[in-house]
């Protein structure tokens, strides 16, 4: 089974710059004749999150064009630069499922890796949230499939990956779902987004991973001292490989023209 993971899109209105520098919609086509191209085709496709920039229902929608052209299934959970029922209205309860309670909280079955998808969006907040509810829902999931290996998308990563995405912004209730998530040895990975950065980090008997933005990477500065800000960078995405050796292996793609493919010689 191949995943291939998009995140932190930022996609503005049709002819608009994300921050007024970078041209994130065209970063998208790329990612999408990329993925398109990919052999063997990738079966599903995820989207962890700021899809939009400013929660606007015309960059939803133009985004929405754009993926379209996707030709795999496609999987939506929200970031803190959307608007969740923006993201649902626009691109529908196949993509961007809304619970009952009003989250973007469902579960991916058809695949021979299942995925949860978790809503940490925190309405008016930068940094994630998940309720006791919420987890109470999280554990009820995991519990239908104990032996199934599963993956959760979500956009906040859950612990604090030294960059001030993370140790600003915050996530409540990281700490209960952490403490949920290590009682599950069958959660290979959490995959978020939101740092706009590759990380991969051992957490609580998983690997967090966090993908790279298609666009806009952020400045990478460790001492505490920077604010925020980031590079335009090349189109990249990750591609998820769940092996017969039932290994995930991650392969961050970079969409570039590159000399080559040369022998080794
Ligand atoms: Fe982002
Ligand atoms: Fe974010």
């Amino acid at each position: 089974m191949l995943i291939a993971q998009l995140s932190d899109t930022h996609i503005m209105a049709p002819g608009e710059k994300t921050c007024g520098v970078a041209e994130m919609d065209a970063h998208l086509r790329r990612c999408v004749e990329s993925i398109n191209a990919v052999l063997p085709k990738p079966d599903i496709v995820l989207v962890t999150g700021d899809v939009t920039h400013k929660f606007k229902e015309e960059e939803a929608q133009h985004a929405a064009v754009i993926l379209s052209q996707l030709e795999m299934p496609l999987f939506i959970v929200p970031g803190n630069h959307d608007d969740r029922q923006v993201l649902s209205r626009v691109f529908g309860p196949e993509i961007c499922p809304l619970s009952d309670e009003g989250y973007v909280d469902y579960v991916i079955d058809a695949y021979p890796v299942r995925i949860i998808a978790l809503d940490t969006l925190h309405v008016g907040h930068a940094g994630g949230h998940i309720s006791a509810a919420r987890l109470d829902w999280l554990r009820a999931q995991l519990d239908d499939a104990t032996e199934q290996p599963t993956v959760i998308m979500a956009h906040h990563p859950p612990l604090d990956i030294g960059v001030p995405e993370t140790y600003e912004d915050g996530f409540s209730g990281a700490g209960d779902l952490g403490q949920l998530i290590a009682q599950y040895p069958n959660i290979e990975r959490v995959l978020c987004g939101h740092v706009h950065l590759h990380t991969n980090s051992r957490w609580r008997g998983t690997v967090v991973t966090t993908a790279p933005s298609i666009g806009m990477q952020l400045t990478l500065d460790l001492s505490g001292t920077d604010a925020s800000r980031f590079f335009l960078s090349d189109p990249a995405y990750l591609l998820h490989h769940w092996t017969a050796d039932q290994a995930l292996i991650t392969h961050p793609i970079q969409v570039t023209d590159l000399d080559g493919p040369f022998h080794f010689t």
